[in-house]
């Protein structure tokens, strides 16, 4: 039961020490929460794997995909565990390795790809941290780099200081909302499907294009909508709606503010008690921040409850399998990104990280 879990983790943890250290994403639920040493969007999960050399091992309560990122850019002998390994994320499903060489190939033959004569390139590849190594690599190695929610905009300009056009993977919400706020007009955003020649665009199209959209998405996010945000400006007059960019535009142009999950939660912090605030972003993190500040109205746009299934897998059941393991001394549910894909997918990051949101 919950009780005997608990005691568990705690004896666990107390053993371990320092040497094993629990990063936890904002989506977690609150039974995870309370064990994580450090708690954060993408990015500062990403800082935060390479600012604890005292541990051996990170558990990693989150997803896939940042398991991996905190594997490629903690040190030579730290290991990575995810507790539960069906916790994968479907929109980085959305872009396999094999369908984004395809695009970059098709891309060449129609753009080029050296340098023009101002020395700028045809296009930059950009990936979303929601995203595998593989495809980080492959931005790595292509001049690319990758961005979170929180540094969109400062890692678009990076690409633009570099090349005509950019193509981004996988969240076409992400890079749309981002570029729109930049000035990039929708018809300068032709959506990439995998399956259809040059991506279902003519060869004008793509010529014409300054940012070239995957045609991947958040399930939790697409279901939020511009009704949801009438009927809470109805309900409630006066209050703040803030979104993630995962949203579709037509949201985020509804929403008095966008950003990543750290963005929001600073942005609760500031309110006055009294405010009312209206959220578009998954539950878990939606109900923590109401709990916290008892002083405020914070609830969910979506009034069907709105979770993310895959982070929802880690459960403190795996956190004590996973902790026990490790006092038994054993590596379980490790993480290792092969070094070959590692070792460009690095270079990505590295030009995220100096990317400040
Ligand atoms: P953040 O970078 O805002 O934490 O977002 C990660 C994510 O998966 C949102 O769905
Ligand atoms: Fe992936 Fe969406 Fe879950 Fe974020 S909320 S981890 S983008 S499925």
């Amino acid at each position: 039961d919950e009780e005997t879990l608990h005691d568990w983790i705690v004896a666990a943890k107390a053993e371990l020490g320092e040497r094993v250290r629990i990063l936890g994403h904002f989506y977690q639920r609150d039974e995870i929460v309370r064990y994580a040493d450090f708690v954060g969007d993408s990015f500062m999960l990403a800082q935060a794997a390479t600012r604890h050399p005292e541990a051996e091992t990170f558990v990693f309560c989150g997803v896939h995909f940042m398991a991996e990122t905190a594997d490629i850019l903690s040190g030579p002998t730290q290991s990575v565990v995810l507790p539960n390994l069906a916790a994968g994320c479907s929109m980085a499903d959305m872009a396999t390795i094999d369908q984004v060489e395809g695009c970059w190939r098709e891309l060449c033959a129609v753009l080029g790809d050296g340098p023009d004569a101002d020395g700028r390139q045809p296009v930059i590849p950009v990936t979303y941290m929601n995203s595998s190594a593989a495809i980080k690599a492959f931005c790595g190695r292509n001049g690319g780099i990758v961005c979170t929610s929180s540094n969109a905009r400062t890692v678009l300009d990076w690409a633009f200081a570099r090349g005509r056009r950019v193509v981004f993977f996988p969240d076409q919400h992400l890079g749309r909302n981002t570029a729109k706020a930049m000035g990039v007009a929708e018809s300068d955003m032709p959506l990439w499907r995998p399956h259809l020649l040059n991506g279902g665009n003519t060869v004008e199209q793509l010529r014409d294009a300054k940012v070239i959209l995957w045609n991947g998405f958040c399930s939790v996010h697409k279901r939020f909508t511009v009704e949801q945000i009438e009927r809470a400006r109805a309900e409630y007059p006066g209050v703040r709606v803030i979104v993630h960019p995962e949203c579709p535009a037509p949201v985020v142009e509804a929403a008095d503010g966008a950003g990543s999950t750290e963005y929001i939660r600073k942005q609760i912090e500031a309110a006055s008690p009294g405010d009312v605030i209206a959220v578009g972003t998954e539950i878990n993190l939606v109900n923590r921040l109401q709990g916290e500040h008892p002083e405020l109205t914070v609830f969910c746009l979506d009034p069907v409850v709105c979770p993310c299934s895959t982070m929802y897998r880690i459960h403190p059941a795996y956190l004590a399998w996973t902790l026990e393991s490790l006092v038994a001394g054993a590596v379980p549910n490790r993480i290792a990104v092969a070094s070959t894909v590692a070792t460009d997918a690095r270079v990505a990051l590295e030009r995220m990280l100096a990317a400040r949101p």
